[in-house]
């Protein structure tokens, strides 16, 4: 037992005058701006994109670094690891599909299309304490398979949801330095319209009947498998920006369920018609002058009206990118074997700087309802 008695003079002076510097540094740091004092943690390393600088590469040995273990390469478009530091500068994490590593991987990213509906396909064996494992889904609920058993076998989800722990989407950035010179690129055509999957079982109903109803008041140029007017992934963009709207109609409508398909015309000076969950869920994530959302008019005629007397009002048209001064949006990967690069290297960033325990319980409770 420590006592008082045992403590000399001197030495309890000596111990209060340090506690009392120590309790002022603290008011200090409080009272003052976070820059005076020590950061309390290492600053995290910024996402950034393509345009962005590349930081050395020296930033630890792969040893330190913790190990994602990719479990099924999703639809088998493989990539290399190395594209997430190439595309996104993230090199925080060991990313690894070598099953081999399965005891020493920190966390285990599981592609939910893949698994088997009896769930053999998934490690078997026993998972280590300090190891989590990651929901990966980025589909719509219309388009996920309840595969049962999953319900809370997991600790951390990565989806499109603003409220999964690993949110995946192309967002809209901050840009510090206004941009003032943006020219609006050259258009040939009015509104512009890409189809790669019109199944409908995916639920393209809403979307349908809409379009239906709308191109009886507009001319719509259509393109993909399904008129005959196949884009390559090349002619994306170019064909993107040569038209003045794009509808960027999403296939099925849940919470926060908007994909790329509004990225596109943002990121080439194309103002996006979008159909999808409310106005108010975009405005979570786009500003709300850069878009033109079908629920902001009564009917498909009165939206046709609007974009036709918009065609005619070059200064009303060009008020649809002045988010663009102080925002950017970057360019998204657009060949289909791309289609997961993102979700897997923000997996990995998101392991190199969280450890904190958890469980993801009733997933499907979560995600359906
Ligand atoms: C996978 O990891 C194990 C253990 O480190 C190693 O022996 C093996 O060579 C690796 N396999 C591949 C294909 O890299
Ligand atoms: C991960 O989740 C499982 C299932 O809920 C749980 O048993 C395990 O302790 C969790 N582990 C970590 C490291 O979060």
């Amino acid at each position: 037992m420590l006592s008082l008695s045992g403590i000399s003079l001197p030495r309890l002076v000596a111990i209060m005058v340090v506690a009392g510097l120590v309790s002022l540094t603290i008011l200090y740091c409080w009272s003052s701006t976070p820059n005076n004092c020590p950061a309390p943690l290492p600053n995290p390393k910024q996402q950034e994109s393509y345009s962005a600088k590349k930081s050395d590469s020296l930033t630890g040995t792969a040893e330190d670094k913790p190990i994602l273990l990719l479990w099924f390469w999703p639809e088998n478009y493989f990539f290399d690891f190395s594209d997430c530091k190439t595309i996104f500068n993230i090199d925080g994490c060991h990313l690894t599909d070598n099953r081999s590593l399965y005891d020493t991987s920190d966390a285990v990213l599981i592609f939910h299309k893949a698994i088997s509906w009896d769930l053999t396909n998934l490690p078997q064996s026993p998972r280590p304490r300090f190891q989590r494992w990651i929901w990966f889904h980025v589909e719509s609920p219309t388009n996920t398979r309840k595969i049962p058993g999953l319900e809370n076998l997991f600790n951390l989800t990565l989806s499109y949801r603003h409220d999964a722990d690993i949110l995946v989407r192309w967002r809209v950035r901050t840009r510090k330095k206004p941009e003032e010179d943006f020219v609006v690129p050259k258009k040939d055509k009015l509104v512009c319209w890409i189809v790669s999957n019109n199944a409908a079982s995916t639920g393209v109903g809403t979307r349908n009947k809409f379009y239906e109803e709308f191109s009886k008041h507009i001319q719509v140029t259509m393109f993909g498998k399904a008129y005959a007017n196949f884009l390559d992934f090349n002619e994306y963009y170019p064909t993107l920006s040569s038209c003045k709207f794009y509808l960027s109609f999403e296939n099925s409508i849940h919470k926060d369920y908007f994909t790329e398909k509004i990225n596109g015309p943002l990121a080439v000076g194309t103002v996006p018609v979008v159909l999808g969950p409310p106005r108010k869920n975009y405005e979570n994530f786009v500003p709300g002058d850069a878009f033109i959302h079908v629920e902001d008019f009564p009917d498909p005629k009165s939206l046709a009206e609007y974009l036709l007397q918009l065609d005619k009002d070059d200064v009303a048209y060009r008020r649809y990118f002045n988010w663009r001064k102080h925002l950017t949006a970057t360019p998204h990967l657009i060949q289909q074997t791309q289609e997961f690069i993102l979700p897997i290297c923000t997996a990995c960033d998101y392991i190199a700087r969280h450890r904190e325990y958890k469980e993801a319980h009733d997933i499907y409770d979560w995600y359906f309802n």
